[in-house]
């Protein structure tokens, strides 16, 4: 009688491995488990088996019910995981992949760096967090000098030793770092944020970035520092590009100049881009004062030096046409898609 219960369980699972669908899977349950299987039947005669036969049989029938109970889930299984896959549609277009941009101040940074590398400007970086000495005593920027007005600064801790600790509010510290580091000839620029404890508004950020410049050499002239910015603005604002300057004052140079450029937007005749005077202030800069090259160790009667600083926002804003600096800070990236 064993032999016979091992018979229907075979039939029972070759008959299963058959089974395709949900409603074939039902089929087989009924005809398999159900009330009227040859194994339900098999069970219920028990009864009618002579005594030392029934215990035998009973463990054998109930033994092949839950191999088939559990063959029976295992099929299910495997059907549903056959239709999921089914389910993929190799034709379907995939999600959409957008693709990553370089952020509008970072094309910037670049083009500057490329504008000044072949003429042999070296990219340095300085520190964020400064002493007092390089923001402002080495720039001939002495303690309570008004000069210091300036700049409003950022103070992290005002009586370190041996010197206040501030944000730097400029890069031109760098200079400083660099002449005090390497004998002359120097010839580097300095990108790099700056700190200002401004408000902020469509044209000040409290945090921004600035490049500066320093080139100190025997022979330096004010005609190299106006060389240098013509090629400068020709090569990031086009070669119709004139460059002007004007006195100013910084107590780093002597003498200042503030450079402007002929608008690029109308071609110098009047626009609302350059409020109508057909000249745009691009940066400040100057010849290195004496006093600045004599506190780095520099002998000032042999080496003479031209530097100059622009903010790298608004060199981005005039060459993309943005009218808020904070537009580059808020990350919206209907802004941010618009470049690269
Ligand atoms: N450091 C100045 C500022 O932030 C800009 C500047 C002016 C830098 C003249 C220079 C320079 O190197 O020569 O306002």
């Amino acid at each position: 009688m064993n032999t016979r219960i091992d018979e229907l369980l075979a039939a029972a699972q070759a008959e299963l491995a058959q089974a395709n669908s949900d409603g074939e899977l039902e089929a087989w349950r009924v005809a398999h488990l159900g009330r009227r299987s040859s194994l339900t039947l098999a069970l219920r005669s028990i009864g009618q088996l002579p005594p030392e036969q029934r215990r035998a049989m009973g463990q054998a029938a109930n033994a092949a019910r839950r191999t088939l109970e559990a063959d029976l889930d295992a099929r299910r299984q495997t059907l549903r995981r056959r239709t999921a896959h089914a389910h993929v549609d190799v034709t379907m277009p995939g999600y959409p992949v957008r693709l990553g941009r370089l952020h509008p101040l970072t094309l910037t940074l670049r083009d500057i760096r490329r504008v000044f590398a072949p003429l042999g400007f070296r990219a340095v970086s300085g520190p964020e967090v400064e002493w007092d000495r390089y923001n402002f005593e080495l720039l001939n920027i002495p303690a309570h000098h008004p000069a210091r007005d300036m700049w409003d600064t950022f103070h992290v801790q005002q009586d370190a030793r041996p010197g206040d600790l501030l944000l730097r509010t400029h890069t031109s510290p760098v200079q400083a770092r660099v002449m005090e580091q390497v004998p002359p000839p120097v010839r580097v620029i300095v990108p790099g944020k700056v700190y200002r404890y401004e408000n902020r508004d469509a044209s000040h950020e409290a945090e921004f970035m600035q490049v500066e410049g320093l080139a100190v050499d025997e022979r330096i002239t004010m005609a190299d520092l106006r060389g240098t910015l013509t090629y400068f603005v020709r090569a990031m604002f086009g070669p119709d590009r004139d460059l002007r300057i004007r006195a100013s004052y910084f107590p780093f140079t002597e003498p200042s100049a503030e450079a402007e450029m002929s608008c690029h937007a109308c071609n110098g005749s009047g626009c609302p881009v350059c409020g109508g005077s057909g000249w745009i202030e691009i940066l400040g800069a100057g010849m290195v004062h004496p006093k600045v090259l004599a506190d780095v160790g520099y002998d000032p009667d042999t080496y003479q030096g031209f530097a100059f600083g622009m903010g790298v926002e608004r060199i981005a804003m005039l060459k993309y046409g943005v009218t808020d600096i904070r537009s580059f800070y808020r990350n919206d990236l209907r802004f941010l898609r618009q470049f690269g």
